[in-house]
């Protein structure tokens, strides 16, 4: 059987539990960003990358969008530290990679250097806007990124979902018990409506499996967490999906907000996942109206097939249509907008906060009645 490449030819696995850390060497916190990418630069799922960027790759992935090998990339993967901190590095140094008084990681420096941010948020995020919830983050970070390869020492715990935490070996090996030869994934970080519904079975219809992998890392203000989109899932799948053919696993990654440029980098990690396809949509990974609605679409016309290697699925922006009867798309439906039930995620949240079903051509009763149990639990969980 034919399995999927990782990026780059080889599955990287920098994980090793039994290293012996010495305490002595200088510690580096780990923001919750940091922590992360870690995990998945040691797991593999950002194969064919190491650990944090150096300079080269990182200029590279910023001005070019690939790594300095040429190789597609499109989010600089960085470890920032800031001047005081970097006052006690050396290059060459064995560093701790610690939150919350735990050592998850070691890493050897090799290079230490001063990002220009602005010029990182003109490219990656194509605006230079503190508002953007992206460039807030990169803006906050500090000021001086270390580059280097990692171990990952100790796994970050997965709070309540510990068995959908698949790396992209275990995924890998079950497409393979499973027999599926074409995998679709499918990024969200929202639960599931039934437009995302509709172009994952739309989807389906053309491979073997489905790969529902939801974005669990941190979010923004005003996004669903992830424990209550997991319940989402599970009753969603229990309900409309076929069992056979769907597998749900998490993607420990945080949320950049980067539209187009996230797009290739959710694809490119999916394919280390074992992914051959992957579903981008309308305004993919995209926030406000920074970007275009189809821009995370067109952005992988600059690249081969063969460069990304996973193929993409692209799909327009999908309503239920009253006349039609069914969920469509402008591809499919000559009716005009009047007739489509669509709603903008602002209303959805207040009609649950209000304890209110939005309507059931939109969100499957069933998602909607945990969302809303949901918030009732936990007053204004989701903030605006
Ligand atoms: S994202 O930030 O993870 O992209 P979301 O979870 O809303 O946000 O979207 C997941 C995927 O579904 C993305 O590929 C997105 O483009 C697509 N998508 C979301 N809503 C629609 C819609 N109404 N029509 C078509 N595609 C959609």
């Amino acid at each position: 059987m034919k399995m999927n490449k990782p990026h780059g030819g080889l599955l990287i696995n920098s994980v090793d539990t039994t290293y012996k850390v010495n305490m002595k060497n200088e510690t580096v916190h780990l923001d919750p960003i940091a922590l992360s990418d870690l995990e998945l630069l040691a797991i593999g799922a950002y194969s064919p990358l190491t650990g944090f960027m150096g300079k080269a790759d990182y200029q590279s992935v910023v001005n070019n969008i690939t790594l300095k090998n040429g190789l597609p990339w499109s989010i600089p993967i960085t470890l920032p530290i800031d001047n005081k901190k970097a006052n006690f590095i050396d290059i060459g140094d064995t560093i701790n990679l610690v939150q919350d008084h735990t050592v998850y990681g070691v890493m050897t420096v090799h290079e230490m250097y001063t990002p220009d941010k602005n010029e990182e948020a003109k490219q990656v995020y194509q605006t230079t806007d503190p508002n953007h919830p992206g460039v807030k983050k990169l803006l906050e970070r500090p000021n001086i990124y270390l580059g280097g390869p990692i171990t990952l020492v100790h796994y970050p715990q997965k709070l309540s979902f510990q068995k959908y935490n698949l790396k992209p070996a275990e995924t890998r090996n079950m497409f393979r018990q499973l027999g599926w030869e074409t995998i679709v994934g499918f990024q969200t970080r929202n639960p599931v409506h039934r437009a995302h519904e509709y172009i994952q079975k739309a989807a389906l219809e053309t491979v073997d499996g489905l790969l529902l992998h939801p974005l669990v890392g941190e979010t923004k203000d005003g996004d669903i967490p992830s424990e209550r989109r997991m319940e989402c899932y599970q009753v969603l799948l229990e309900n409309y999906y076929p069992k056979q053919r769907v597998c749900l696993s998490v993607f420990p990654a945080a949320m950049r907000y980067a539209g187009p440029r996230e797009a290739i980098f959710h694809a490119l990690v999916r394919k280390n996942y074992g992914c051959t396809h992957f579903i981008v949509g309308r305004d993919h990974a995209g926030v406000g109206d920074y970007y275009g609605t189809y821009d995370a679409q067109k952005i992988f016309r600059q690249f081969s097939e063969e460069e990304i290697g996973i193929k993409i699925f692209c799909f327009e922006n999908s309503f239920y249509c009253k006349k039609c009867e069914a969920m469509a798309t402008a591809k499919t439906c000559p009716h005009p907008k009047e007739d489509h039930v669509s709603l903008s995620g602002t209303k959805v949240r207040a009609m649950l906060r209000e304890g209110k079903m939005p309507p059931k051509e939109f969100s499957r009763p069933e998602v909607a009645s945990k969302l809303i149990e949901g918030m009732s639990k936990t007053g204004m969980e989701v903030k605006q």
